[in-house]
């Protein structure tokens, strides 16, 4: 059977996962919007055992599993064991959440268009990490947090959602990032609620619907 007749709850709901790395408040914000937005939060993943927001997860009667990276014999025989997760839970979006892994291109592909991340800058400025000082020492006066589908490029891929937040002179990395975050949890469910729906379409490096 195909993933678009399998993956539905019984209620008819695309079964998403969310994979991370750590405390998990957008796990959290995705999971809390679920009921009012359309989808179904089958699974967290963790590849970080102790993972605080596992518990959050499973306080609020989510799935939950762990695997630690280490030691599977490299990054795709990782993402392998990943993948037969995810089977498992017959998922058929992922929403990456503070997953601190490089994905192998395997896993990229077999997820593509399938794969959303959020990202704590307004792509395609500051990619990677310590986004929110960067920011700040490259004088910018707006800042902002960004969901894009998944691709091989880092941080690269099609812009789903952006949000923007004023950066004040007396911001700190910390004061910035809280601002953005709470933009985060605002956009992402939005966002994959619009994937879940088959509201949009990838066209090059644009997405056209929401
Ligand atoms: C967020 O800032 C997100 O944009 C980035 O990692 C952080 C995860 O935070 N990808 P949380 O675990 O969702 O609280």
């Amino acid at each position: 059977m195909s993933p678009e007749r399998r993956a539905v709850s019984i209620a008819g709901r695309p079964r998403v996962a969310i994979l991370i790395s750590g405390r998990g408040s957008n796990m959290a914000a995705l999971i809390d919007a679920a009921p009012a937005l359309g989808y179904e939060v089958a699974l967290v993943f963790s590849n970080v055992v102790d993972a605080p927001g596992l518990a959050v997860a499973a306080a609020a009667g989510v799935a939950t599993a762990a695997l630690d990276h280490r030691g599977h014999g490299g990054r795709a025989a990782f993402d392998a064991k990943v993948d037969a997760i995810l089977a498992a839970h017959d998922i058929r979006y992922v929403a990456l959440a503070g997953y601190m892994r490089l994905l192998s291109d395997p896993f990229v592909a077999a997820w593509a268009g399938r794969m959303l991340n959020i990202h704590p800058s307004l792509l395609p400025s500051f990619t990677g990490l310590d986004t929110h000082a960067r920011a700040i020492a490259a004088g910018c006066r707006v800042a902002g947090c960004t969901v894009h589908f998944v691709t091989g490029e880092l941080d690269g891929g099609p812009i789903v959602a952006q949000a923007a937040v004023p950066v004040l002179e007396e911001d700190t990395a910390e004061t910035l990032a809280a601002r953005i975050l709470a933009e985060e949890h605002r956009i992402y469910p939005l966002a994959l609620a619009a994937l879940c729906a088959g509201r949009l379409r990838i066209a090059g490096q644009r997405v056209l619907g929401g």
